[in-house]
């Protein structure tokens, strides 16, 4: 064997995130490191030694594959060997392909790199041809499966259904191989959102060991293995859900992998979160620099029952609050079968004039008067079998021939497979935008999993295909429409959080967080979700939900993208004040939230209060949020403000909304370094603005 360490190495260098591959004798390849840091390492064993850098059914027999094949003549088997390498540049970075065939089959196989030095973040997928002249069969296909050394890896994962959106576990990753995985198809991120964190080294903390944070951007069902070898090692498999997703690869045909994307920490969890999100920010989601407006919804106000004078007077008391757009929900639609519970409706786009007899013109019209946008709420890919367009069109749904259509919230699923669905799903959002050009802002739903996952646009064979051609094609109306509609915002909603994903937010603003706007659940699906969003996206929205005092659901709604979600004529006084109050703090301090650096400081998680600041990029101005939740008992220690220089002042400021000043008023102090925590009776929170003097 010729001396490894003078293996040919390819370096992947994404600045703090770092993959090495190195070519054994055999043609195989190996990942010599992978992190932080790792650029510069070169192989110190027998590169034989080194885990696989992609793991092929067949080639290790005894653990968990990336890519299974069954090929063109039947054999299970896939061994790679690699071919070569070419490397061509991008705005932002290098596109590295390293080029894999089979030793037998004919097969080609390319790991293909992406690297974006400024955000310390790599992204991988996985190109897959079939050169033989018969069909094959991708039953896995992941988009990447790098292995981390360490002594105790700990998985950090989230998810929990509808109202549980982003609840937190990090566990020890012992024996064996642990899967998380989202199901469903239309909103997985409901169950599992696509994104982990590993640890090598113990659970790390925001500030300390060594993370790879690692997200599938993907709008489908995706999963991720973490499968624990030798001593404390563990191999991540990342990518697309491929059970019940097989693809048919025709002769010739190419299959192209969702991207995952990796960024790497030596010092904790809090600088891969500031990284991705920067990315997120300047590189992924629609006019994500820009600050998003205050909102203030129908749907925990008035639910169904629209009614234009109504509508109006919540406009008027959303305007004196000092909201900018004006979110008309669910309910305003369906003439033959009216909109007035979720039974019915759904499919039929026009307004409902019994409820509307003058539609939908004079309320939009009111609210522009009154100086803010106009948003609608929309649910295009659905329809309630009680509906014009069910009756009309049975046969436009995601189903199975013979098989019972399962009603979710009493609705089905339009199948995008089918030429003439999709051009009703564009035509939908393009004759409301055009009978109401003055519309700004569409909020875009979709309540329900797909069960029967089957299309009449696809061959017997080929059902399978469902799972990934259907996230494709809606991927494709969603861009048809951010295309043709430019200047209208577009939040994505899937029953609460089910589409909280860096794919789809290509062409959406932001997501509806959770359904569950209880602010003390909040506190804590606001934490997790950070992990992959910036707070610029995570719409959060004062309730009632929970009864908490107001002053509370306003502090944590502030944390977000904030908004008011509640019957805007039936506040008391004091809550109006406190609303106002938050309103008017919130539109001083929001470019530090939606666009300042995350610190979380105190994790809620387990615990009976959290704390998170979001921070000027030149660190002069910060905004901190701490809560207290039910059951804390006042004891907590103080806590550090991590970014904070010591060798300057700083001042301390109370934003607490309230009607007159919060209920930390007179408490907040900024003692060196330290902040305290509100005082009072749980739940109950402070907003604290931090200056360095002048
Ligand atoms: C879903 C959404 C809610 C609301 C309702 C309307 O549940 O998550 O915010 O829009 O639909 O039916």
């Amino acid at each position: 064997m010729a001396d490894d360490t003078t293996a040919p190495r390819i370096v992947i260098e994404a600045g703090q995130t770092g993959l090495v591959l190195a070519v054994g004798d055999d043609g195989r390849l190996h990942q010599v490191a992978f992190g932080p840091g790792m650029a510069d390492r070169r192989p110190v064993l027998p590169v034989v030694l080194y885990p696989l850098a992609y793991p092929t059914f067949g080639e290790e027999p005894l653990r968990e594959p990336a890519l299974r094949v069954t090929q063109a003549h039947g054999e299970l088997s896939t061994r790679l060997r690699f071919e070569g390498l070419s490397t061509d540049a991008h705005a932002a970075g290098q596109v590295v392909r390293v080029n894999m065939v089979e030793r037998v089959a004919p097969l080609s196989v390319s790991l293909c790199f992406r690297t974006w030095p400024a955000y310390h973040l790599l992204e991988q997928w996985i190109e897959v041809t079939n050169d033989a002249d018969a069909e094959i069969t991708l039953h896995r296909a992941a988009a990447t499966a790098p292995a981390f050394a360490g002594t105790a890896p700990h998985l950090t994962h989230w998810g929990g259904g509808w109202a549980g959106e982003w609840t937190e576990t990090t566990e020890l990753l012992t024996a064996g191989t642990k899967t998380v995985a989202s199901a469903g198809g239309t909103r997985p991120s409901l169950y599992r959102p696509p994104v982990v964190v590993v640890a090598t080294d113990g659970p790390a903390t925001e500030t300390s060991g060594e993370v790879g944070v690692c997200s599938v951007e993907w709008g489908g069902d995706i999963r991720f293995d973490a499968e624990t070898f030798l001593h404390g090692h563990v191999r991540l498999i990342a990518g697309h859900q491929g059970r019940g997703a097989e693809r048919v690869l025709a002769p010739g045909e190419r299959f192209v992998s969702p991207v995952a994307r990796w960024v790497c920490s030596d010092a904790g969890i809090g600088p891969a979160s500031r990284a991705l999100h920067r990315f997120a920010r300047e590189q992924v989601i629609r006019d994500g620099t820009e600050i998003r407006a205050t909102v203030a919804n129908t749907w925990e106000a008035i639910f169904f029952a629209l009614d234009p004078a109504v509508l109006s007077t919540q406009v008027d008391r959303a305007a004196d609050l000092g909201a900018e757009l004006f979110l008309l929900d669910d309910g305003w639609f369906g003439t033959a079968y009216p909109r007035n519970d979720d039974t019915t409706g759904l499919g039929d786009w026009e307004v409902d004039r019994v409820k509307l007899p003058d539609g939908l013109g004079p309320i939009i019209d009111h609210t522009i008067e009154r100086g803010l946008r106009f948003g609608l709420w929309v649910e295009p890919e659905m329809v309630n079998p009680k509906s014009a367009l069910y009756e009309a069109h049975p046969d436009w749904v995601i189903s199975e021939p013979g098989r019972e259509r399962r009603q979710e919230r009493n609705q089905l699923v339009l199948d995008v497979l089918q030429p003439e669905v999709r051009t009703f799903v564009v035509g939908v959002i393009d004759k409301v935008l055009q009978d109401h050009p003055r519309i700004s802002y569409l909020k875009w739903d979709a309540n329900r999993d797909i069960t029967e996952p089957g299309s009449t646009s696809l061959a017997p064979h080929r059902q399978s295909h469902l799972a990934m051609d259907r996230v494709l094609a809606t991927w494709d109306l969603m861009a048809e429409v951010a295309r043709k509609h430019p200047t209208v915002e577009l939040m994505l909603c899937a029953s609460g959080g089910g589409r909280s994903d860096l794919g789809t937010l290509r062409w959406f603003h932001e997501v509806w967080t959770s359904d569950n706007t209880d602010p003390v659940d909040r506190v804590r699906i606001q934490w997790g979700a950070s992990h992959l969003l910036p707070a610029s996206v995570l719409a959060a929205h004062v309730t009632r939900w929970g009864n908490r005092p107001l002053a509370f659901g306003c502090a944590v709604a502030m944390s977000g993208r904030f908004g008011f979600d509640l019957d805007l004529t039936a506040l008391t006084a004091e809550e109006w004040e406190t609303c106002r109050s938050a309103a008017v703090t919130y539109a001083d301090l929001r470019d530090l939230v939606q666009q300042g650096d995350l610190h979380r400081l105190v994790s809620p998680i387990g615990t009976t209060r959290g704390a998170v600041a979001y921070v000027s990029p030149d660190g002069e101005r910060a905004v901190v949020f701490a809560f207290r939740l039910p059951g804390d008992d006042g004891t907590t220690p103080a806590f550090a403000l991590p970014w904070l220089d010591g060798g300057k002042a700083y001042d301390a400021r109370d934003r607490t909304p309230g009607p007159t000043d919060g209920p930390a008023a007179g408490k907040v102090a900024l003692v060196g370094q330290i902040l305290v925590w509100p005082v009072g009776e749980p739940p109950v929170a402070s907003v604290v603005e931090i200056t360095r003097r002048r």
